[in-house]
């Protein structure tokens, strides 16, 4: 993997190669024969009494404590307690480093903000106006559903800092819950994981986030041009507030305390998440479940009651969903239906089978608890 070779000796002789292949195969068949021969061998040490065992461990451990003496530190990392806690690096960043120089030159700036864009090359002139919106206070990531990413480099300047990751045919959810872990992205207040179709004329991303601060916001999106649609009432922005977090519109399934889709609610087109809240989303999306519908139903989870105050659309900052249908269009046609039929059939799949996981996780629990579980439904279909 490495550029250079450590050890000059590296380059060997086919011949040598060939003698310990042969070597090793010998081996590995003496090895199967001698299994074979005396299996009780290796029942009878399985049998050992406990004690027994625990006792050669003791005095094996006793008698290298006298040599070395051993680590083991609680407090670190689970897997980790043989280490030195201060040599831990338990977090990480998306920080570009030099090959060369000192480690403490390599940073110019450190962004505490991270963009990420799910993105095909068709909506480069998009996703290039969605990034001006982005000061260098971002770390910028693209996933690359199409495989397409060298072709950006030559086109935009931002492009050659930006970091990219491609894999064909994957989703947002799906690259987050690969890419994102929480211990990765440890540096950043604040990720924004957005679709590719957001047109961003109104938009500011360092003014998003100062009203995401102002307003005490861990989970966000910026409210949707009105006159373009939307989905969820709630979404919709509203004139001369910089943020609102309930709909001025009762929904026959509002409830008190208010909940989705009347407040705590943003939908997965745009969302915007404190280091806190992402710690908590990560977890809750599921490795097979890659569109992530119903997470939004979800998300108020993630947040300290009232959920209702945590959560909420920026009005001041607003942004307009376009609709291209990008993603949809990667299906495979099947069983007669097009592409992006199969794809919509999916996502409404996956809504019910997470719907049914959740409260079927929050029954258990309570059930465990011997307790009767605080509310009976997740989402409204
Ligand atoms: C980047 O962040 C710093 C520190 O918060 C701030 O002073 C600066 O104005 C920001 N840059 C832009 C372009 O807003
Ligand atoms: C849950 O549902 C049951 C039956 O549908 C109902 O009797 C009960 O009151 C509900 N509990 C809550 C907290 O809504």
């Amino acid at each position: 993997m490495g550029i250079l070779s450590r050890s000059p000796t590296s380059i060997r002789r086919s011949e040598d190669g060939m003698k310990l292949l042969t070597t090793a195969l010998f081996a590995i068949a003496f090895g199967v024969l001698l299994g074979l021969s005396f299996p009780s061998l290796w029942i009878t040490k399985s049998y050992l009494p406990r004690t027994l065992l625990h006792s050669f461990a003791i005095s094996h451990s006793d008698h290298k404590a006298i040599a070395i003496p051993k680590i083991w530190e609680p407090s670190n990392p689970q897997g980790a307690e043989r280490l030195p806690h201060r040599i831990i690096a338990s977090e990480s960043d998306l920080y570009l480093r030099k090959l060369w120089g000192s480690p403490d030159e390599d940073l110019k700036k450190q962004p505490r903000y991270l963009a990420t864009f799910t993105v095909g090359y068709n909506q480069r002139h998009n996703i290039d106006a969605c990034v001006s919106k982005f000061s260098d206070n971002f770390t910028i990531v693209l996933f690359h559903y199409d495989g397409r990413t060298s072709e950006w480099d030559d086109e935009f300047e931002w492009s050659k800092n930006a970091i990219h990751i491609s894999v064909k045919k994957q989703t947002k959810w799906w690259y987050a819950k690969r890419f994102l872990h929480p211990d990765i992205v440890a540096r950043y207040d604040y990720i924004f994981i957005w679709d590719e179709d957001l047109g961003v004329d109104h938009f500011n991303a360092e003014e998003y986030i100062h009203m995401v601060r102002k307003h005490g916001l861990e989970i966000s999106q910026p409210g949707l041009d009105p006159e373009r649609g939307f989905t969820w009432q709630i979404t919709k922005k509203r004139e001369h507030f910089e943020v609102h977090k309930e709909t001025d519109e009762k929904l026959e399934w509002c409830s008190h305390p208010p909940r989705p889709p009347c407040a705590a609610f943003v939908e997965i087109m745009a969302p915007v998440f404190s280091r806190d809240a992402w710690r908590c989303v990560w977890h809750l999306i599921q490795n097979d479940l890659v569109h992530g519908w119903g997470l939004d139903f979800a998300l108020r989870r993630c947040v300290e009651e009232p959920a209702y105050e945590k959560i909420g659309i920026v009005d001041s900052q607003w942004i307009v969903h376009q609709f291209i249908p990008s993603l949809g269009s990667q299906g495979t046609a099947q069983k007669g239906k097009a592409p992006w039929q199969g794809v919509r059939d999916r996502c409404h799949m996956e809504w019910k089978m997470f719907e049914s996981r959740v409260d079927k996780a929050e029954k258990d629990h309570f059930k465990s608890l011997q307790v009767e579980s605080p509310s009976n439904s997740t989402t409204t279909h």
